[in-house]
């Protein structure tokens, strides 16, 4: 049957097909044709021989749960215990969640962060270049995004471009929320340095004057830092800032790679230093709403972890297992860049690097597939997956990418 008289007008721009999964299945095609591809397309972590890195400390206790910890309906908002551990996971000296709900992944997280926060017809501000699906949560929501330009990696963050584009928004809809992906940006690779965390949290604090600044992090690269006591240390400002309360501190979180429960779909988004009742119903009020309860399994795994040291410390060896090797991956990747006489690449944490596309990234893209090297083109530069392309790889990828230039 022809749906088109019932689909609505407004909806039928969209072109149904993701960019990214239109390249990785062209990179598929490819390998299955017995050609050696580099895909750096996906985001996933892969290990080097081209297998998808599944945590063993996790499944384990995935395949230990028990009937209860898998079936019962969760509470609207999710398990209190998992709430609290997962928060406590991001900032241990906490003991309480706050404001908090169960979300279906950090996607689920930043979507309630538009229904609640925002009107429709309003604007959400951003970092470009930022994670594709930002602007598809932002149109599902019946809203746009605006951006600010990532921080230089020579001159650092452009603070009067992002204070006048706050205080933009702040006049024309009274009230300002802000996506922050920091630290272990997707797709630069970087993390604020402090300095300019430290410039924007100040610029945050004076534009507050003029109406609600609501901030969320979006904390999904966590524990593939190059090194954790950076991510501790740029958490803890964060924590001080929220605490001060001028401006409203959420976080987006995710086990989808923290644990590697892509397809578990589980997260939170919360705000540990909120108790407004207010705002917790209306949480509350979204997930029932929407998708109900999230599934219980993956709350079970992390409170199983989160209550068994043992169990901790296995998997932060994990974690620092698969961080050594990112950081290896980019590194191999930097040197392999200046091998070839071009800038390197930085890289501070997560999966992915941002590498200068050119004039045209999307067409410099194009002539790295015919050399059967595929990357994601943004407007802003390559989204280069260093979590599935291995070390050993980067002299071919360096010099497809001069050659492709
Ligand atoms: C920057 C960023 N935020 C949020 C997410 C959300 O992932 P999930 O919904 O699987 O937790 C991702 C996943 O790729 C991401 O890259």
């Amino acid at each position: 049957m022809d749906a088109q008289a019932h689909l609505l007008p407004s909806r039928r721009e969209f072109a149904g097909d993701d960019l990214i999964f239109t390249l990785n299945g062209r990179a598929q095609k490819r390998a299955a044709e017995g050609v050696p591809v580099i895909n750096a397309t996906i985001g996933a972590l892969y290990d080097d021989t081209g297998t998808l890195v599944v945590l063993d400390t996790v499944m384990a206790q995935w395949q230990q749960l028990t009937s209860a910890e898998i079936a019962p309906y969760a509470p609207i908002g999710g398990d209190p215990t998992y709430l609290l551990n997962l928060v406590q996971r991001h900032w241990p000296a906490l003991t309480s969640v706050g404001v908090g709900v169960a979300t279906p992944g950090g996607s689920g997280a930043l979507a309630l962060t538009l229904k609640n926060l925002l009107e429709r017809g309003q604007t959400v501000l951003t970092v470009a270049p930022y994670w594709g699906p930002y602007s598809t949560l932002a149109v599902e929501a019946g809203m746009s995004l605006a951006t600010v330009p990532y921080p230089d990696v020579h001159t650092g963050l452009d603070l009067g471009a992002w204070e006048a584009a706050c205080r933009d928004l702040l006049d024309a809809q009274g009230r300002l929320v802000l996506w922050l992906n920091d630290p272990c940006h997707n797709p630069t690779g970087r993390s604020f340095a402090a300095a300019d965390r430290r410039a924007l949290m100040d610029m945050l604090r004076d534009v507050s004057s003029q109406g609600p600044v609501t901030l969320i992090l979006d904390l999904a690269y966590l524990d593939y830092a190059r090194d954790p006591r950076e991510v501790r240390a740029a958490l803890d400002e964060y924590a001080a800032f929220a605490a001060e309360g001028a401006v409203l501190v959420g976080a987006c979180l995710s086990l989808s790679k923290a644990y590697t429960l892509y397809g578990a779909r589980a997260g939170a988004l919360v705000f540990p230093w909120s108790t407004d009742r207010a705002l917790q119903a209306a949480l509350v009020t979204s997930c029932r709403g929407t998708w109900s309860n999230c599934a219980r399994g993956p709350m079970s795994v992390l409170n199983r972890i989160s209550k068994d040291p043992a169990l901790q410390a296995r998997l932060e060896a994990e974690h620092a297992q698969w961080r050594t090797l990112l950081a290896e991956r980019a590194q191999a990747l930097d040197a392999a860049l200046k091998g070839e006489g071009l800038a390197g690449c930085a890289y501070d944490g997560g999966f992915f690097v941002t590498l200068d596309g050119g004039a045209d990234p999307f067409a410099t893209c194009e002539r790295l597939q015919q050399r059967d090297v595929f990357v994601v083109p943004m407007p802003e530069g390559l989204r280069v997956g260093i979590c599935a392309m291995k070390a050993s790889d980067a002299p071919r990828f360096a010099a497809a990418y001069r050659a492709s230039r």
